[in-house]
């Protein structure tokens, strides 16, 4: 992880999108900690990775750490969802706020520039998959700040019966887990944090 190359452009952003770590002023310390947290999200999921995964889906990616980490070691076709084109400022949590242009120079440094997907919210929803993806991850977005059902129509197209998803789910929303747990059967429990709880699905199809 410490070979992750980090561009002036993509530094704005993190610092916008990784909230519990912008109490650190110092950029050297801020790359450190995100790259730590990186490293342990990825070894969180590892258990739960299909062994031959050949494409994953991240809703509300960000710039797509955790994408580029996954794709080094696994190598699938990556699509991310977020916004197209907007400034490093969150005015609103449960609206998208991101760059494309700017996430793909972030994934072209880490030497990934031919699998990358990338699909606006409302484009989203309009198109069909490019395929059945293996693999579903959404970190502290989808199910966190807005509801299951904003997305669930389109992920029942994306998933094929194996397909694992792993979310960070409000606790605080005992209705969002409902509507996940009549959709999906959960499987594992990754994390616990009082805010939210890293939970392992797969569809009931
Ligand atoms: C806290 S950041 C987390 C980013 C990334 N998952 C990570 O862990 O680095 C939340 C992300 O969700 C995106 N987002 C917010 N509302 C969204 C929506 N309705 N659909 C898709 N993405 C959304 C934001 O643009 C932002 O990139």
């Amino acid at each position: 992880m410490e070979d992750l190359i980090i561009p002036d452009s993509v530094y704005p952003y993190l610092r916008v999108q990784q909230e519990h770590i912008n109490h650190i002023e110092d950029r050297k310390e801020f790359e450190k900690a995100y790259k730590d947290g990186l490293l342990k999200q990825f070894e969180l999921m590892l258990p739960w990775i299909p062994k031959n995964m050949h494409a994953s889906l991240d809703i509300g990616s960000g710039m797509g750490g955790i994408d580029i980490l996954l794709n080094n070691n696994f190598h699938q076709s990556t699509c991310l969802v977020d916004a197209l084109n907007t400034l490093p400022i969150c005015k609103k949590h449960n609206v998208p706020f991101n760059d494309y242009n700017i996430c793909s120079e972030f994934f072209k440094k880490n030497g990934i520039d031919e699998f990358l997907y990338y699909l606006s919210p409302k484009e989203f929803k309009r198109i069909s998959p490019f395929t059945h993806v293996d693999l579903i991850i959404s970190i502290k977005s989808y199910c966190f700040h807005y509801s299951p059902e904003v997305y669930l129509r389109q992920l029942y197209w994306w998933c094929h019966k194996e397909t694992v998803l792993i979310f960070d789910v409000r606790n605080d929303r005992p209705a969002w887990l409902k509507i996940l747990r009549e959709n999906f059967t959960e499987i594992d429990v990754l994390l616990e944090k009082p805010k939210y709880t890293k939970r392992v699905f797969k569809w009931k199809k």
